[in-house]
């Protein structure tokens, strides 16, 4: 009776056919199965008489293995064959390729580069400083009196060292007046702390234009950010006058925006120009007419500059007496914005593809 059922069963298994994923799970369920034909006969071994037991259940053994070999084969058979097959047959292999997506320029770096390229055409440089600087380079050089007032014109965030907000730098700059370490440290407010560097450490004259990142302790909204770029610049040798601060700039802006746009100089105060100034030029949004952008004064305000004051040549180890210099800041977003009719900051540091997929392709 059982050796019936056996050869039955070995006559099936052979003959079985295991072309396509759904003969093999046909043949999987019905013979290996849990509830299998094989299995059925291993629980029918308990009615073999004990003598045959053994020589049974190496026959259902022997068996059990030579259906498992058969469908193992199948089975990597059928994906080396899934493997091989074109993935769609349809597909027309000579086609030219699609080219690969490169992406656009940052519109801020577009911006800086442009502004660096003006800039290197009248022989200014680009100089680079650290974002994180000390209490001397971002304020008390540029002549911020300690507990004045001005320091608060810029909301600054500090850094603080495992020794408590004081961080030793007394491996940086070993020129100047530079006060004994350990002192302040922060994220630079502003670029100008590169003056100061380039002032103490490089030779006369001076011709640098210096882009970076600044950081402000400010709520982020349309108008303001905690993190914004900047391009310093300054330029110091023997007798150089406002005039040659004016000139450069009306050459700046007339190259970046066009001859027809006017610039103006408002009377301003920094600590370290004397005289100081803020830059206005048309607004170009309404060309001069008057709009929301520049609050209906036809101006909008490009950045601040001045003559370098002479106790900040001083703290840079400069002359005063033999030398003099101009300087400016202007901020990247600013000229950015108006290039471009940006009208929310957030917009630069968001991410969202629609807005950088307007810019310039790389
Ligand atoms: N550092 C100033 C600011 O962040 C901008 C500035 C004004 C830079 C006058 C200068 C300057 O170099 O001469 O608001």
């Amino acid at each position: 009776m059982m050796q019936e059922s056996i050869a039955a069963l070995t006559a099936e298994i052979t003959k079985a056919e295991l072309n396509n994923p759904a003969e093999l799970d046909a043949f999987r369920i019905s013979y290996l199965g849990r509830k299998g034909r094989l299995a059925d006969l291993f629980d029918q071994l308990k009615t073999v008489p004990n003598e045959e037991k053994r020589a049974v259940g190496q026959q259902l053994n022997a068996l059990k293995q030579q259906a498992q070999a058969r469908f193992d084969e199948a089975q990597q058979a059928a994906e080396a064959a899934a493997d091989n097959a074109p993935a769609n047959p349809d597909f027309d292999y000579t086609l030219p390729p699609v080219p690969n997506a490169l992406g656009t320029r940052h519109p801020l770096s577009l911006v800086r580069e442009e502004m660096l390229r003006v800039f290197a055409r009248i022989g200014f440089a680009v100089a680079e400083g650290p974002e994180i600087e000390d209490d001397w380079h971002n304020f008390t050089a540029l002549n911020f009196p300690e507990n004045h007032p001005a320091r608060d014109m810029q909301d600054t965030f500090f850094v603080e060292s495992r020794s408590g907000g004081l961080v030793d730098s007394s491996d940086e700059n070993a020129l100047t007046h530079q006060p004994a370490n350990p002192q302040p440290h922060l994220l630079r407010t502003h670029t100008s702390t590169v003056q100061v560097r380039v002032m103490e450490t490089e030779p006369l004259p001076i011709r640098r234009v210096m882009p970076g990142r600044v950081f402000r302790n400010e709520a982020i909204s349309a108008r303001a950010h905690m993190m914004f770029h900047q391009v310093e610049g300054i330029f110091i040798d023997e007798g150089v006058s406002f005039a040659d601060l004016k000139q450069t700039v009306y050459y700046f802006v007339q190259e970046l925006f066009g001859a027809d746009i006017n610039i103006r100089f408002r009377p301003s105060f920094f600590p370290f120009t004397e005289p100081s100034a803020e830059i206005d030029i048309t607004c170009l949004i309404c060309k001069g007419a008057g709009c929301n952008i520049c609050k209906y004064s036809g101006w909008v305000e490009i950045g601040g500059c001045g003559m370098v004051d002479p106790a900040v040549l001083e703290n840079a180890g400069i002359d005063p007496e033999k030398y003099s210099g101009y300087a400016w800041g202007m901020g990247i977003e600013r000229i950015a914005m108006l290039k471009y009719q940006i009208k929310d900051l957030r917009l630069f540091t968001e991410n969202d593809m629609r807005f950088l997929r307007q810019f310039e392709a790389l």
